[in-house]
């Protein structure tokens, strides 16, 4: 995800942007950007791809006498990692890095294009440069105010201007630090950059904004308040975790925050929309095939649950390694869609140039831009979890399940908007569950093996929840349908077999506690998921009454996570590098 950093009253402030940036780095990012004033002008020096590409085109631009600046890396959302997407993006005199999604930019664009304003890039942000610039008449701090009222969306903004030696700065529903060291004054999207040149900081809250010359001048609704400043952290490896012991455990906690940036501007109160796709390229579809391996392939189970359901869609799921060798019939009225958090992995790429050589439409659900997958498919959801680290994937999986979901909405033209905000809502992890579920996970470290049983959308949720445990734990765990254990697999059945049972009020209840009943009647040890408390089993966790099976899903789904990581972490195993394990699988 994106990333910024500014600076004012800083002796050296290009070190600060560039050595700021690379402490970002770890975010991910496809290009990068400083915009310093340098005698009397803004300077804006981009490039595409690594730090060092703009290191290297920075110390070759010949700045004279930089003052202060802004910088920034980009995660491409709305439009290709180019330098001309990449910010700084400037107008006539100045220039701003943002962070989020300004949901209105179309709009803006259109009434200032009305105005001869011409707009360069592809880019959300570009609007909030050519908007300031448009409300200037000679009061800066005037028209920054005016711009963010017309801003709607979630924001991070640093903008500076030829006239003013100062940064204006706001803050909303993206982070946003403001630190200060003397008369030095730094910005940072996250701690990381900050540590080592100041220790106190103010975190900004939402809908604060100001400006920055050798003080602070902080602001909410017009009116000026004082910053309240906190120490920082003071190792920086762990601040880029967060404070986290392991990155997965901060992906985790992130689920909520990715899954807003996922949502924001198709889920709307009028329904799902998104600006990558429009109805004509589903017209004459009549069945969908997806092809993922692994988490990816789990996302997509559940999908077929949804679309099938709501869209009324025949769909099939397939397993790419599987499919790719297998000549499937593959007609054209079939949209084939690939899901890949990264975008590179060899069977999920193939299965696509396959379905492409037979002419069939595609449509890729991906976290990275300009991936191979990206880039073969006809058109793109972009998934915007930010760079995963973890090898166990968790919210990448997150915001696939979720683009499923608004997937499956704008196909069968329904309005979920309330159950898809509070679905996000629930994956905001809550402490006494992360608590219980650490000292739960003391119980479950020495059985012959794990299985998770649901129905429905539970049974893929099932399958990912084993999936997690087997790859950081090392131990043996199956995924099942619910219905499906006495079939064969109930002989198994122990107090040293256990069971997660995830336990759904609103789909099959009854007959999913049947099949809990069934299994304790032998004496595995089960723990259950649910919002309705059943006395039979060992173990109980409780999650929100809801009366939405997919908000069940999102709450349980951070259960599975986060008891698969305190069991690894128990057995003293590096949870985000497990053994015999790749983020990325670029081979067969
Ligand atoms: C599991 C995991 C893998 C990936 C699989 C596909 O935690 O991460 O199972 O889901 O290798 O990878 P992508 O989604 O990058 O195509």
């Amino acid at each position: 995800m994106c990333g910024i950093v500014g600076c004012i009253g800083v002796k050296n402030p290009v070190e600060y942007l560039i050595e700021g940036l690379k402490e970002l780095e770890y975010r991910g990012y496809d290009s990068a950007g400083i915009a310093v004033k340098d005698e009397n002008e803004i300077k804006v020096i981009k490039a595409v791809g690594k730090l060092k590409n703009l290191e290297d085109k920075v110390k070759k631009s010949g700045l004279k006498n930089p003052e202060f600046g802004i910088g920034h890396t980009r995660w491409a959302t709305h439009g290709k990692p180019t330098e001309i997407n990449a910010h700084p993006h400037r107008g006539a005199f100045s220039a701003v890095v943002h962070n989020g999604i300004i949901e209105n930019y179309q709009e803006i664009k259109k009434e200032l294009q009305k105005e001869g304003i011409e707009f360069i890039s592809q880019t959300d942000t570009e609007v909030i440069v050519k908007l300031f610039e448009y409300y200037y008449e000679g009061d800066s701090f005037k028209a920054f105010e005016k711009t963010l009222k017309k801003l709607e969306g979630a924001y991070a903004i640093l903008l500076i201007t030829k006239y003013e030696d100062k940064i204006f700065f706001a803050k909303k529903g993206s982070p946003l630090i403001v630190a200060k060291n003397g008369n030095e004054i730094y910005f940072a999207s996250s701690d990381a950059p900050l540590i080592g040149y100041a220790e106190k900081a103010h975190y900004l809250e939402d809908g604060e904004y100001g400006v920055a010359d050798n003080e602070i001048h902080l602001y909410n609704d017009s009116q000026k308040i004082s910053p309240y400043f906190k120490s920082l952290p003071t190792n920086k490896e762990s601040a880029k975790k967060g404070g986290f012991r392991f990155y997965m455990e901060k992906e985790i906690y992130e689920q909520y925050d990715v899954l807003k940036e996922n949502t924001l501007g198709r889920n709307t109160p009028d329904g799902i929309k998104f600006d990558e796709l429009d109805r004509e390229f589903f017209e004459g579809i009549n069945n969908i095939i997806i092809s993922a391996c692994g988490t990816s392939y789990h996302a997509g189970l559940v999908g077929k649950y949804l679309l099938e359901r709501d869209a009324k869609i025949r769909t099939n799921v397939e397993v790419a390694s599987e499919l790719r060798y297998r000549e499937p019939l593959l007609t054209k009225d079939t949209l084939f869609v690939v899901i890949s958090q990264s975008g590179e992995t060899a069977d999920t790429l193939e299965t696509l140039k396959m379905a492409k050589k037979a002419g069939l439409k595609t449509l890729a659900l991906c976290n990275v831009d300009n991936s191979s997958i990206v880039r073969e498919a006809d058109k793109t959801i972009l998934l915007r979890a930010g760079i995963e680290k973890g090898v166990a994937s968790t919210k990448a999986f997150a915001t696939q399940v979720m683009t499923l979901w608004m997937l499956s909405n704008y196909l069968a033209q329904k309005n979920e908007y309330e159950a898809i905000n509070e679905a996000i809502e629930v994956t905001k992890v809550d402490s006494a569950l992360h608590e219980k579920i650490k000292r739960l996970s003391k119980r479950y470290l020495h059985g012959h093996g794990f299985f998770y049983i649901g129905r429905d959308i539970f049974f893929p949720l099932a399958l990912e929840g084993a999936l997690k445990l087997k790859e950081i734990s090392y131990i043996h765990a199956e995924g099942y349908p619910a219905g499906e254990m006495k079939h064969g697999p109930i002989a198994l059945a122990d107090p040293d077999l256990y069971v997660v049972a995830l336990l759904s009020k609103n789909i099959l209840f009854e007959k999913t506690k049947s099949n809990i009943e069934e299994l304790v009647a032998r004496d595995a040890t089960v723990l259950t998921v649910s919002s309705e408390y059943i006395e039979m089993t060992d173990d109980f966790i409780k999650i929100n009454d809801t009366a939405h099976p997919m908000v069940e899903f999102f709450e349980m789904m951070l259960v599975t996570q986060l008891l698969a990581m305190e069991v690894a972490i128990r057995m003293g195993n590096d949870v985000d590098m497990p053994r015999n394990l790749a983020k990325s699988v670029t081979v067969e």
